[in-house]
């Protein structure tokens, strides 16, 4: 979708449909507008309050536009709100705009800023939200479709109106960085989305290389030789099962030189270091021979969120020119049963020489991650930041509202807590009690990759295990399992891959870059 700023009067735009967001308080904008007597006569008959999530079409004859589409905004003004309630108000209502618009099967959208938006964010993060947003509500999974029908038809333009000229650079600015953010997080959906026929781990290494060539960020790809000359022997037990080897890959954004990823900057001076993301890749979890049911099977095709996110982002934030050190670690495996699967009982070695007992390959996320964060090591990171879904466990603890927030650092979990409110991309923290990670010792290798003792906590006890393997750096673990895919379709995630996790990385980025520490 094409998005634009454009400068004029609500009257004069000649489009299919102007929308317009109202609160639910006396419609005092509406009183500066050619229609204040339709919509007033509109709130007094109720047809219309302004209620959070309520639209109505208007077909005035005062305009040149086809039709106007009133938006609510709900209790604008209460006090309770605060900003970042709003902003997510804000956002899913230019959400409704873009359903309401699509359920007619319309094209071209045009949104009114002036008025409460602009009110309350001023021009550029009004601009930069909408931006945001209508990317957001707009995105289908269309590419396998042979013929797309009025229902499923997506927006092919929108523009942001504004009446005030001197206003117009701002929010450029604004929507400049909507669109990106939006963009990429589009970007790491197409991703989720992709069946893992076409999207096994060597073809997400190559989308990983193509799509980073075209930003700043070096991309290295190590193959199965590659892998086994790091000693990744986690990563390699996961992948031995399937036809399809695995792959790692390693991203390097530096903004002020391209960095070479295979000579890492190894900075001794505290607090150097870039910031590390590892992303799970796991492009399809049978559960290798500890197989899983066939209920919903096919939904782990989206076990490789958490590597898509963590492209997505680095592009994000390499096209939003970031000033910050970035490296990004996704280890690729596809999860297969078969005669050269590993075996529940093996025990691999990880790249740090730490050896683990395989006790249930469906448990091959932390495996994976576990070579991926001993190798963040090697860069002395400032952070780490692992986005995982690693379990079936936090549907049980959290549903469908946020993901689980584990780390070693309470600054740093602070500062994700802070984005995560800020974008509305939700985060809980959950424990890490001593027990989790004495539950899981192994008697014959130097830990387990699950539990041997008591049921329950799975989400705890697998960010116990990934937390050995982060020891000597700040990190931090969001199991997004439950967030990943939503069955919920929602103004702004529609059902399938939601990319969950680049907004809220990129808010966490942007807040640092402000702070410079
Ligand atoms: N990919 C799954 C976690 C998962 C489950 C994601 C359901 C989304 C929906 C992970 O690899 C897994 O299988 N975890 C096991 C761990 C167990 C064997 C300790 C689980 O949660 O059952
Ligand atoms: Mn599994
Ligand atoms: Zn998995």
């Amino acid at each position: 979708m094409e998005i634009q700023i454009s400068i004029g009067k609500l009257e004069t735009e000649k489009c299919p449909a102007v929308a317009l967001f109202l609160p639910q308080e006396a419609p005092s904008f509406a009183a500066k507008t050619v229609y204040s007597s339709l919509i007033s006569r509109l709130y007094r008959q109720k047809d219309f309050t302004g209620k959070f999530e309520e639209t109505a079409w208007l077909y005035p004859d005062e305009i040149e536009a086809e039709r106007l589409l009133l938006v609510g905004l709900g209790e604008w003004n209460n006090k309770k709100l605060n900003e970042n309630e709003s902003r997510q108000i804000a956002q899913s209502a230019i959400g409704h705009a873009v359903l309401a618009a699509r359920k007619l099967a319309l094209e071209d959208l045009r949104l009114w800023l002036e008025g409460p938006l602009v009110e309350k964010f001023g021009y550029r993060l009004t601009a930069q939200m909408a931006a945001e947003a209508l990317l957001l509500a707009n995105y289908r999974f269309l590419k396998y479709k042979s013929k797309i029908t009025n229902k499923e038809k997506t927006l092919r333009r929108a523009t942001l109106l504004i009446s005030d000229e001197r206003q117009a650079t701002e929010a450029k600015a604004g929507a400049r960085v909507g669109q990106i953010i939006g963009k990429w997080t589009c970007f790491a959906r197409d991703l989720q989305n992709t069946p893992s026929n076409d999207l096994t781990p060597s073809r997400l290494a190559e989308i990983a290389a193509e799509t980073t060539a075209k930003q700043k960020i070096s991309c290295q790809i190590y193959d199965e030789k590659g892998i086994r000359e790091l000693g990744m022997g986690a990563l390699l037990g996961v992948g031995q099962g399937s036809v399809n080897p695995p792959r790692f890959v390693v991203l390097d954004y530096h903004p002020a030189k391209n960095s070479r990823p295979d000579l890492p900057l190894i900075d001794t001076k505290e607090n150097r270091g870039p910031l590390v993301l590892v992303g799970k890749g796991i492009t399809f979890d049978t559960g290798g021979i500890s197989i899983k049911p066939a209920d919903d099977l096919d939904l782990m095709k989206f076990d490789m969120s958490g590597a898509a996110v963590v492209l997505a982002t680095m592009c994000a934030l390499a096209e939003l020119q970031a000033p910050l050190h970035l490296v990004g670690l996704m280890p690729l495996a596809e999860n297969m049963p078969s005669g050269s699967a590993q075996r529940p009982g093996d025990i691999v070695r990880a790249c740090n020489g730490k050896t683990i007992e395989v006790a249930d390959t469906d448990a091959e996320g932390r495996l994976i991650l576990a070579d991926a964060l001993a190798f963040a090591h090697r860069y002395k990171p400032k952070a780490v930041i692992d986005l995982a879904t690693l379990t079936g466990a936090i549907y049980t603890a959290l549903g469908e509202t946020a993901a689980g927030l584990f780390g070693n650092d309470q600054s740093l979990m602070a500062r994700i807590k802070k984005a995560a409110e800020r974008t509305g991309e939700r985060v809980w923290e959950l424990p890490l009690f001593q027990e989790f990670f004495d539950y899981m010792k192994s008697d014959i290798a130097d830990i387990r990759n699950i539990a041997s003792k008591p049921s329950g906590g799975g989400s705890s006890k697998g960010a116990a295990f990934l937390a050995t393997f982060a020891e000597g750096y700040k990190w931090a673990h969001l199991d997004i399992a439950a967030m990943a895919h939503p069955k919920e379709d929602k103004p702004l995630v529609p059902k399938g891959g939601s990319g969950y996790g680049v907004r809220l990385l990129v808010q966490f980025c942007r807040d640092w870059m402000e702070t410079r520490e």
